[in-house]
Protein backbone atom coordinates (compact mmCIF):
# COMPACT_ATOMS: atom_id res chain seq x y z
CA UNK A 1 0.00 0.00 0.00
CA UNK A 2 2.92 2.41 1.28
CA UNK A 3 4.52 1.59 -2.45
CA UNK A 4 1.33 2.57 -4.46
CA UNK A 5 0.64 5.52 -2.62
CA UNK A 6 4.67 6.45 -2.95
CA UNK A 7 4.13 5.98 -6.64
CA UNK A 8 0.65 7.93 -7.32
CA UNK A 9 2.20 10.80 -5.56
CA UNK A 10 5.50 11.03 -7.32
CA UNK A 11 3.55 11.09 -10.68
CA UNK A 12 0.98 13.79 -9.67
CA UNK A 13 3.54 16.02 -8.04
CA UNK A 14 5.21 15.44 -11.98
CA UNK A 15 2.63 16.16 -13.77
CA UNK A 16 1.86 19.13 -12.03
CA UNK A 17 4.42 21.47 -12.06
CA UNK A 18 6.93 19.95 -14.61
CA UNK A 19 10.18 19.49 -14.40
CA UNK A 20 10.95 22.10 -11.87
CA UNK A 21 9.17 19.64 -9.21
CA UNK A 22 11.35 16.29 -10.06
CA UNK A 23 13.45 17.49 -7.55
CA UNK A 24 10.54 17.52 -5.13
CA UNK A 25 8.90 14.21 -5.99
CA UNK A 26 12.56 12.92 -5.53
CA UNK A 27 12.64 14.54 -2.05
CA UNK A 28 9.16 12.89 -1.35
CA UNK A 29 9.53 9.87 -2.64
CA UNK A 30 13.18 9.78 -0.38
CA UNK A 31 11.31 10.73 2.59
CA UNK A 32 8.70 8.20 2.15
CA UNK A 33 11.27 5.57 1.45
CA UNK A 34 13.09 6.75 4.88
CA UNK A 35 9.77 6.68 6.77
CA UNK A 36 9.06 2.95 5.29
CA UNK A 37 12.35 1.41 6.37
CA UNK A 38 11.71 3.57 9.64
CA UNK A 39 8.37 1.35 10.02
CA UNK A 40 9.88 -1.81 9.05
CA UNK A 41 13.12 -1.55 11.57
CA UNK A 42 10.28 -0.68 14.40
CA UNK A 43 8.25 -3.21 13.38
CA UNK A 44 11.52 -5.50 13.89
CA UNK A 45 12.76 -4.10 16.95
CA UNK A 46 9.35 -3.53 18.97
CA UNK A 47 9.28 -6.43 20.99
CA UNK A 48 6.37 -8.42 18.91
CA UNK A 49 3.55 -9.36 20.57
CA UNK A 50 2.95 -12.09 18.07
CA UNK A 51 5.85 -13.95 19.84
CA UNK A 52 4.74 -13.96 23.19
CA UNK A 53 1.25 -15.21 22.10
CA UNK A 54 3.31 -18.40 20.19
CA UNK A 55 4.85 -18.79 23.54
CA UNK A 56 1.69 -18.95 25.40
CA UNK A 57 0.26 -21.12 23.58
CA UNK A 58 2.81 -23.34 22.31
CA UNK A 59 5.59 -23.99 25.88
CA UNK A 60 7.75 -25.93 23.73
CA UNK A 61 8.67 -23.51 21.74
CA UNK A 62 10.35 -21.95 24.62
CA UNK A 63 11.20 -25.64 26.71
CA UNK A 64 12.62 -26.98 24.04
CA UNK A 65 15.29 -23.88 23.11
CA UNK A 66 16.10 -22.03 25.79
CA UNK A 67 19.73 -22.28 25.05
CA UNK A 68 18.86 -20.17 21.62
CA UNK A 69 16.83 -17.79 23.74
CA UNK A 70 20.00 -14.94 23.11
CA UNK A 71 19.77 -15.84 19.29
CA UNK A 72 23.68 -16.03 19.41
CA UNK A 73 23.41 -19.77 19.33
CA UNK A 74 21.18 -19.74 16.22
CA UNK A 75 23.53 -17.26 14.41
CA UNK A 76 26.25 -20.13 13.39
CA UNK A 77 23.98 -22.50 11.76
CA UNK A 78 20.29 -20.33 10.56
CA UNK A 79 21.09 -17.67 7.08
CA UNK A 80 19.06 -15.19 8.99
CA UNK A 81 18.71 -16.63 13.05
CA UNK A 82 16.35 -13.46 13.57
CA UNK A 83 13.88 -13.08 10.39
CA UNK A 84 13.55 -17.33 10.96
CA UNK A 85 12.57 -16.40 14.70
CA UNK A 86 10.21 -14.42 14.17
CA UNK A 87 8.82 -15.29 11.07
CA UNK A 88 8.39 -18.52 12.29
CA UNK A 89 6.32 -17.08 15.85
CA UNK A 90 4.00 -15.93 13.36
CA UNK A 91 3.56 -18.69 11.54
CA UNK A 92 2.77 -20.13 14.86
CA UNK A 93 0.14 -18.17 14.86
CA UNK A 94 -1.04 -17.32 11.97
CA UNK A 95 -0.82 -20.11 9.18
CA UNK A 96 -3.87 -22.42 8.20
CA UNK A 97 -4.18 -24.68 5.79
CA UNK A 98 -7.58 -26.61 4.28
CA UNK A 99 -6.90 -30.28 3.25
CA UNK A 100 -9.78 -31.26 0.52
CA UNK A 101 -12.07 -33.96 2.33
CA UNK A 102 -12.95 -35.94 -0.67
CA UNK A 103 -11.64 -39.22 -2.03
CA UNK A 104 -11.81 -42.30 0.31
CA UNK A 105 -9.82 -42.78 2.71
CA UNK A 106 -9.34 -46.09 2.48
CA UNK A 107 -8.19 -46.01 -1.01
CA UNK A 108 -4.92 -43.53 -1.97
CA UNK A 109 -6.33 -40.20 0.02
CA UNK A 110 -6.05 -38.71 3.31
CA UNK A 111 -4.63 -41.61 5.70
CA UNK A 112 -1.08 -42.25 5.09
CA UNK A 113 0.19 -45.75 4.17
CA UNK A 114 2.59 -46.36 7.25
CA UNK A 115 4.86 -44.41 9.35
CA UNK A 116 7.85 -46.40 9.23
CA UNK A 117 10.31 -47.10 6.69
CA UNK A 118 12.40 -45.33 3.97
CA UNK A 119 8.91 -43.33 2.72
CA UNK A 120 7.76 -42.46 6.34
CA UNK A 121 8.25 -38.78 5.58
CA UNK A 122 5.43 -38.59 3.92
CA UNK A 123 2.72 -40.76 6.71
CA UNK A 124 4.29 -38.13 9.63
CA UNK A 125 3.13 -35.16 7.14
CA UNK A 126 -0.32 -36.17 6.54
CA UNK A 127 -0.87 -37.09 10.07
CA UNK A 128 0.76 -33.91 11.84
CA UNK A 129 -0.90 -32.05 9.86
CA UNK A 130 -4.60 -33.48 10.99
CA UNK A 131 -3.09 -32.63 14.53
CA UNK A 132 -1.54 -29.78 14.26
CA UNK A 133 -3.00 -25.84 14.74
CA UNK A 134 -2.59 -25.30 11.35
CA UNK A 135 -5.12 -26.96 9.80
CA UNK A 136 -8.83 -25.18 9.18
CA UNK A 137 -11.90 -26.42 8.07
CA UNK A 138 -12.82 -23.30 6.46
CA UNK A 139 -11.23 -22.39 2.99
CA UNK A 140 -12.19 -18.93 3.42
CA UNK A 141 -9.27 -18.61 6.41
CA UNK A 142 -6.52 -20.57 4.08
CA UNK A 143 -3.31 -19.56 2.97
CA UNK A 144 -2.59 -23.16 1.44
CA UNK A 145 -4.61 -26.11 0.06
CA UNK A 146 -3.73 -29.45 0.66
CA UNK A 147 -4.15 -31.94 -1.92
CA UNK A 148 -4.11 -35.51 0.22
CA UNK A 149 -3.21 -37.82 -2.46
CA UNK A 150 -0.70 -40.43 -1.44
CA UNK A 151 1.49 -42.04 -3.85
CA UNK A 152 2.95 -44.51 -1.05
CA UNK A 153 0.03 -45.70 -0.12
CA UNK A 154 -1.18 -46.50 -4.33
CA UNK A 155 2.07 -47.97 -4.39
CA UNK A 156 1.29 -50.19 -1.65
CA UNK A 157 -1.77 -51.49 -3.48
CA UNK A 158 0.54 -52.27 -6.19
CA UNK A 159 -1.52 -49.72 -8.56
CA UNK A 160 0.36 -49.46 -12.12
CA UNK A 161 2.36 -45.93 -12.93
CA UNK A 162 0.00 -45.41 -15.63
CA UNK A 163 -3.09 -45.62 -13.64
CA UNK A 164 -1.53 -43.45 -11.15
CA UNK A 165 -1.34 -40.70 -13.22
CA UNK A 166 -4.72 -41.11 -13.85
CA UNK A 167 -6.04 -41.62 -10.73
CA UNK A 168 -4.26 -38.76 -9.58
CA UNK A 169 -5.56 -36.49 -12.63
CA UNK A 170 -9.07 -37.29 -12.01
CA UNK A 171 -8.79 -36.70 -8.40
CA UNK A 172 -7.50 -33.48 -8.66
CA UNK A 173 -10.07 -32.00 -12.08
CA UNK A 174 -12.92 -33.32 -9.43
CA UNK A 175 -11.31 -30.68 -6.85
CA UNK A 176 -11.06 -28.17 -10.07
CA UNK A 177 -14.72 -29.10 -11.21
CA UNK A 178 -16.23 -28.63 -7.53
CA UNK A 179 -14.35 -26.25 -5.69
CA UNK A 180 -13.39 -21.74 -6.83
CA UNK A 181 -10.22 -22.40 -4.85
CA UNK A 182 -7.84 -23.78 -7.60
CA UNK A 183 -9.27 -21.72 -11.04
CA UNK A 184 -8.28 -18.36 -8.83
CA UNK A 185 -4.37 -18.70 -8.74
CA UNK A 186 -4.04 -22.45 -10.88
CA UNK A 187 -2.98 -24.21 -7.98
CA UNK A 188 -0.06 -21.81 -7.11
CA UNK A 189 -1.66 -21.98 -3.26
CA UNK A 190 -2.19 -25.79 -3.58
CA UNK A 191 0.65 -28.11 -2.58
CA UNK A 192 0.87 -31.91 -2.23
CA UNK A 193 3.51 -34.28 -0.26
CA UNK A 194 4.74 -37.10 -1.89
CA UNK A 195 7.84 -39.04 -0.15
CA UNK A 196 8.23 -42.32 -2.65
CA UNK A 197 9.75 -41.14 -5.95
CA UNK A 198 6.56 -42.47 -7.88
CA UNK A 199 4.55 -39.38 -6.64
CA UNK A 200 7.22 -37.43 -8.74
CA UNK A 201 5.93 -39.64 -12.12
CA UNK A 202 2.09 -39.78 -10.98
CA UNK A 203 1.49 -36.13 -11.09
CA UNK A 204 2.95 -36.40 -14.87
CA UNK A 205 -1.18 -36.50 -15.67
CA UNK A 206 -1.72 -32.67 -15.23
CA UNK A 207 1.18 -30.48 -15.90
CA UNK A 208 -0.22 -27.63 -13.95
CA UNK A 209 0.20 -29.78 -10.90
CA UNK A 210 4.10 -29.48 -11.74
CA UNK A 211 4.39 -26.16 -12.74
CA UNK A 212 2.15 -24.26 -10.48
CA UNK A 213 1.76 -26.28 -7.30
CA UNK A 214 4.44 -26.44 -4.26
CA UNK A 215 5.63 -29.84 -4.33
CA UNK A 216 7.18 -30.97 -0.85
CA UNK A 217 9.13 -34.16 -2.22
CA UNK A 218 11.71 -36.12 -1.42
CA UNK A 219 13.86 -36.49 -4.10
CA UNK A 220 14.32 -33.25 -5.24
CA UNK A 221 16.58 -33.91 -8.40
CA UNK A 222 16.75 -31.55 -11.10
CA UNK A 223 15.55 -34.36 -13.67
CA UNK A 224 12.38 -34.18 -11.77
CA UNK A 225 11.69 -30.41 -12.81
CA UNK A 226 11.99 -29.85 -9.08
CA UNK A 227 11.88 -25.32 -8.74
CA UNK A 228 13.56 -24.73 -5.48
CA UNK A 229 12.06 -21.32 -4.75
CA UNK A 230 8.56 -22.66 -5.44
CA UNK A 231 8.96 -26.70 -3.98
CA UNK A 232 9.81 -27.75 -0.98
CA UNK A 233 12.83 -30.79 -0.29
CA UNK A 234 11.18 -32.84 2.38
CA UNK A 235 13.93 -34.72 4.33
CA UNK A 236 13.96 -38.43 4.29
CA UNK A 237 13.72 -39.98 7.36
CA UNK A 238 13.73 -43.64 8.07
CA UNK A 239 11.75 -43.62 11.69
CA UNK A 240 11.70 -45.08 14.56
CA UNK A 241 15.53 -44.85 14.52
CA UNK A 242 17.20 -47.83 15.75
CA UNK A 243 19.14 -46.60 18.15
CA UNK A 244 19.12 -43.56 20.24
CA UNK A 245 20.69 -39.82 19.07
CA UNK A 246 24.51 -39.42 19.38
CA UNK A 247 26.38 -36.69 19.61
CA UNK A 248 29.28 -35.01 22.29
CA UNK A 249 30.79 -38.02 21.97
CA UNK A 250 33.93 -37.01 19.85
CA UNK A 251 36.10 -39.14 21.64
CA UNK A 252 34.58 -42.50 20.41
CA UNK A 253 34.82 -41.31 16.48
CA UNK A 254 37.69 -42.67 15.49
CA UNK A 255 36.90 -43.91 11.83
CA UNK A 256 37.38 -41.12 9.53
CA UNK A 257 35.03 -41.95 7.13
CA UNK A 258 32.14 -44.43 6.33
CA UNK A 259 29.97 -45.64 3.49
CA UNK A 260 27.91 -49.45 3.09
CA UNK A 261 25.01 -49.56 0.60
CA UNK A 262 23.60 -50.48 -2.50
CA UNK A 263 25.92 -49.16 -5.50
CA UNK A 264 22.79 -48.46 -7.67
CA UNK A 265 24.48 -45.20 -9.01
CA UNK A 266 27.91 -44.19 -10.77
CA UNK A 267 28.88 -42.11 -7.87
CA UNK A 268 28.55 -44.96 -5.46
CA UNK A 269 30.23 -47.39 -7.71
CA UNK A 270 33.62 -45.48 -8.31
CA UNK A 271 33.55 -44.31 -4.30
CA UNK A 272 33.77 -48.09 -3.76
CA UNK A 273 36.29 -48.63 -6.69
CA UNK A 274 38.56 -46.07 -5.46
CA UNK A 275 38.77 -46.74 -1.89
CA UNK A 276 36.91 -50.18 -0.92
CA UNK A 277 40.50 -51.20 0.32
CA UNK A 278 41.42 -48.10 1.65
CA UNK A 279 42.60 -48.56 5.64
CA UNK A 280 41.47 -45.37 6.65
CA UNK A 281 37.98 -44.83 5.23
CA UNK A 282 35.74 -47.61 6.02
CA UNK A 283 34.06 -47.97 2.35
CA UNK A 284 32.41 -51.01 1.73
CA UNK A 285 31.26 -52.59 -1.25
CA UNK A 286 27.98 -53.36 -0.62
CA UNK A 287 25.56 -53.04 2.30
CA UNK A 288 26.36 -54.75 5.84
CA UNK A 289 23.52 -57.76 5.80
CA UNK A 290 21.92 -58.13 9.19
CA UNK A 291 23.71 -61.53 9.16
CA UNK A 292 26.73 -60.10 10.15
CA UNK A 293 25.51 -59.04 12.98
CA UNK A 294 22.59 -56.88 15.48
CA UNK A 295 22.56 -53.41 13.87
CA UNK A 296 26.24 -53.13 13.18
CA UNK A 297 25.53 -50.60 10.39
CA UNK A 298 23.97 -48.32 12.70
CA UNK A 299 26.77 -48.72 15.17
CA UNK A 300 29.31 -47.78 13.08
CA UNK A 301 27.98 -44.11 12.36
CA UNK A 302 28.34 -43.61 16.29
CA UNK A 303 32.68 -43.95 15.15
CA UNK A 304 32.53 -42.42 12.60
CA UNK A 305 33.04 -38.50 12.04
CA UNK A 306 32.55 -38.38 8.57
CA UNK A 307 29.39 -40.50 6.98
CA UNK A 308 29.77 -40.30 2.71
CA UNK A 309 26.32 -39.92 1.59
CA UNK A 310 26.37 -40.44 -2.33
CA UNK A 311 23.04 -40.22 -4.29
CA UNK A 312 21.99 -43.57 -5.12
CA UNK A 313 19.37 -44.16 -7.94
CA UNK A 314 17.88 -41.15 -6.13
CA UNK A 315 19.75 -38.27 -5.03
CA UNK A 316 18.41 -38.10 -1.47
CA UNK A 317 18.07 -40.71 0.68
CA UNK A 318 17.60 -41.49 4.20
CA UNK A 319 21.32 -42.06 4.98
CA UNK A 320 21.43 -38.07 5.66
CA UNK A 321 18.97 -38.02 8.38
CA UNK A 322 20.70 -41.52 9.86
CA UNK A 323 24.07 -39.51 9.80
CA UNK A 324 22.77 -36.27 11.49
CA UNK A 325 20.83 -38.86 14.28
CA UNK A 326 23.83 -40.33 15.01
CA UNK A 327 25.94 -37.20 15.35
CA UNK A 328 28.55 -38.37 12.15
CA UNK A 329 28.94 -35.33 9.78
CA UNK A 330 26.96 -36.17 6.85
CA UNK A 331 29.57 -35.40 3.53
CA UNK A 332 27.09 -35.15 0.65
CA UNK A 333 28.62 -36.25 -2.49
CA UNK A 334 26.17 -34.79 -5.33
CA UNK A 335 26.40 -32.24 -8.35
CA UNK A 336 22.80 -31.40 -8.19
CA UNK A 337 20.43 -31.78 -5.01
CA UNK A 338 18.20 -29.40 -3.07
CA UNK A 339 19.20 -30.68 0.46
CA UNK A 340 16.28 -29.77 2.96
CA UNK A 341 15.95 -26.52 5.10
CA UNK A 342 19.06 -25.12 2.38
CA UNK A 343 17.20 -22.04 2.39
CA UNK A 344 16.75 -21.86 6.44
CA UNK A 345 19.98 -23.85 8.07
CA UNK A 346 23.35 -23.68 6.43
CA UNK A 347 24.62 -27.15 5.87
CA UNK A 348 28.14 -25.76 5.49
CA UNK A 349 28.23 -25.09 9.35
CA UNK A 350 26.98 -29.10 10.15
CA UNK A 351 27.93 -31.20 6.54
CA UNK A 352 30.67 -31.66 3.91
CA UNK A 353 29.45 -30.83 0.84
CA UNK A 354 31.06 -31.78 -2.16
CA UNK A 355 31.14 -32.11 -6.12
CA UNK A 356 30.57 -35.60 -7.56
CA UNK A 357 34.60 -35.23 -8.79
CA UNK A 358 36.09 -34.74 -5.49
CA UNK A 359 35.27 -38.65 -4.95
CA UNK A 360 39.02 -39.07 -5.65
CA UNK A 361 40.01 -36.61 -3.40
CA UNK A 362 38.00 -37.70 -0.58
CA UNK A 363 40.73 -38.87 2.00
CA UNK A 364 42.56 -35.62 1.21
CA UNK A 365 39.61 -33.21 1.78
CA UNK A 366 38.63 -35.45 4.94
CA UNK A 367 41.92 -35.72 6.82
CA UNK A 368 42.17 -31.52 5.88
CA UNK A 369 39.76 -30.51 7.89
CA UNK A 370 41.33 -29.73 11.38
CA UNK A 371 40.15 -30.99 14.92
CA UNK A 372 38.78 -27.91 15.63
CA UNK A 373 36.65 -27.17 12.21
CA UNK A 374 35.37 -31.11 12.79
CA UNK A 375 34.30 -30.28 16.65
CA UNK A 376 32.40 -27.31 15.47
CA UNK A 377 30.66 -28.93 12.80
CA UNK A 378 30.14 -31.78 14.99
CA UNK A 379 28.36 -29.67 17.69
CA UNK A 380 26.62 -28.06 14.86
CA UNK A 381 25.31 -31.07 13.89
CA UNK A 382 24.44 -31.71 17.36
CA UNK A 383 21.98 -28.44 17.53
CA UNK A 384 19.85 -29.48 14.11
CA UNK A 385 19.03 -33.28 15.12
CA UNK A 386 15.51 -32.17 16.19
CA UNK A 387 14.73 -30.05 12.47
CA UNK A 388 14.94 -33.84 11.10
CA UNK A 389 13.02 -35.89 13.38
CA UNK A 390 9.45 -36.59 12.78
CA UNK A 391 7.38 -36.89 15.95
CA UNK A 392 3.45 -37.79 15.92
CA UNK A 393 2.01 -35.74 17.87
CA UNK A 394 4.63 -32.89 16.01
CA UNK A 395 7.04 -30.97 18.36
CA UNK A 396 7.81 -27.17 17.84
CA UNK A 397 11.45 -27.24 15.28
CA UNK A 398 10.63 -30.97 14.37
CA UNK A 399 10.49 -31.80 10.78
CA UNK A 400 7.12 -30.83 10.36
CA UNK A 401 7.63 -27.57 11.45
CA UNK A 402 10.24 -27.02 9.71
CA UNK A 403 8.03 -27.93 6.02
CA UNK A 404 5.47 -26.03 7.21
CA UNK A 405 7.75 -23.12 7.51
CA UNK A 406 9.33 -23.39 3.92
CA UNK A 407 5.44 -23.89 3.05
CA UNK A 408 4.82 -20.76 5.06
CA UNK A 409 7.92 -19.08 3.24
CA UNK A 410 6.86 -20.12 -0.33
CA UNK A 411 2.99 -18.26 0.04
CA UNK A 412 4.22 -15.46 0.50
CA UNK A 413 4.85 -15.20 -3.13
CA UNK A 414 1.25 -15.53 -4.19
CA UNK A 415 -1.30 -12.87 -4.18
CA UNK A 416 -4.91 -12.80 -5.18
C1 LIG B 1 -5.46 -50.21 -13.94
O1 LIG B 1 -6.78 -49.71 -14.16
C2 LIG B 1 -7.59 -50.60 -14.89
C3 LIG B 1 -8.91 -49.91 -15.21
O2 LIG B 1 -9.45 -49.35 -14.04
C4 LIG B 1 -7.78 -51.89 -14.11
O3 LIG B 1 -8.57 -52.80 -14.85
C5 LIG B 1 -6.40 -52.51 -13.83
O4 LIG B 1 -6.55 -53.65 -13.01
C6 LIG B 1 -5.50 -51.51 -13.15
N1 LIG B 1 -4.19 -52.07 -13.05
C7 LIG B 1 -3.38 -51.89 -12.00
C8 LIG B 1 -2.10 -52.62 -11.99
O5 LIG B 1 -3.66 -51.13 -11.09
C1 LIG C 1 -12.36 -23.90 -13.20
O1 LIG C 1 -11.93 -23.73 -14.54
C2 LIG C 1 -12.17 -24.88 -15.36
C3 LIG C 1 -11.54 -24.60 -16.72
O2 LIG C 1 -11.86 -23.32 -17.16
C4 LIG C 1 -13.65 -25.15 -15.45
O3 LIG C 1 -13.88 -26.30 -16.23
C5 LIG C 1 -14.17 -25.40 -14.04
O4 LIG C 1 -15.55 -25.59 -14.06
C6 LIG C 1 -13.83 -24.21 -13.15
N1 LIG C 1 -14.22 -24.54 -11.78
C7 LIG C 1 -15.18 -23.91 -11.12
C8 LIG C 1 -15.49 -24.38 -9.77
O5 LIG C 1 -15.78 -22.98 -11.62
C1 LIG D 1 31.98 -44.23 23.97
O1 LIG D 1 31.85 -45.61 23.75
C2 LIG D 1 31.74 -46.39 24.94
C3 LIG D 1 31.78 -47.85 24.55
O2 LIG D 1 30.89 -48.15 23.52
C4 LIG D 1 30.48 -45.99 25.67
O3 LIG D 1 30.34 -46.73 26.86
C5 LIG D 1 30.53 -44.50 25.97
O4 LIG D 1 29.31 -44.10 26.58
C6 LIG D 1 30.77 -43.69 24.72
N1 LIG D 1 30.99 -42.30 25.06
C7 LIG D 1 30.14 -41.34 24.71
C8 LIG D 1 30.49 -39.95 25.14
O5 LIG D 1 29.10 -41.56 24.09
C1 LIG E 1 40.62 -54.56 -3.16
O1 LIG E 1 41.01 -55.84 -2.71
C2 LIG E 1 40.42 -56.91 -3.43
C3 LIG E 1 40.84 -58.20 -2.79
O2 LIG E 1 42.23 -58.22 -2.58
C4 LIG E 1 40.83 -56.81 -4.89
O3 LIG E 1 40.19 -57.82 -5.64
C5 LIG E 1 40.41 -55.46 -5.44
O4 LIG E 1 40.85 -55.29 -6.77
C6 LIG E 1 40.97 -54.34 -4.59
N1 LIG E 1 40.44 -53.06 -5.06
C7 LIG E 1 41.21 -52.00 -5.33
C8 LIG E 1 40.52 -50.76 -5.78
O5 LIG E 1 42.42 -52.03 -5.22
C1 LIG F 1 44.89 -30.15 1.74
O1 LIG F 1 45.61 -29.11 2.37
C2 LIG F 1 46.83 -28.82 1.73
C3 LIG F 1 47.58 -27.80 2.58
O2 LIG F 1 46.78 -26.74 2.93
C4 LIG F 1 46.58 -28.32 0.33
O3 LIG F 1 47.78 -28.05 -0.35
C5 LIG F 1 45.82 -29.39 -0.44
O4 LIG F 1 45.46 -28.91 -1.73
C6 LIG F 1 44.57 -29.82 0.29
N1 LIG F 1 44.01 -30.97 -0.39
C7 LIG F 1 42.74 -31.10 -0.67
C8 LIG F 1 42.34 -32.31 -1.43
O5 LIG F 1 41.89 -30.30 -0.31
Amino acid sequence: MLMSFTVKQTQQLSSNHGLLSLRGALLTLAILTLLSFTFLSLKYSTPSPQISVAKLVNPEVKDRNDEEEGGEELSDIYHSPRVFKLNYAEMMEKFKVYIYPDGDPKTFYQTPRKLTGKYASEGYFFQNIRESRFRTLDPDQAHLFFIPISCHKMRGKGTSYDNMTIIVQNYVEGLIAKYPYWNRTLGADHFFVTCHDVGVRATEGLPFLIKNTIRAVCSPSYDVGFIPHKDVALPQVLQPFALPAGGNDIENRTNLGFWAGHRNSKIRVILARVWENDTELDISNNRISRATGHLVYQKRFYKTKFCICPGGSQVNSARIADSIHYGCIPVILSNYYDLPFNDIIDWRKFAVVLKESDVYQLKQILKNISHAEFVSLHNNLVKIQKHFQWNTPPISYDAFHMVMYDLWLRHFTIKY
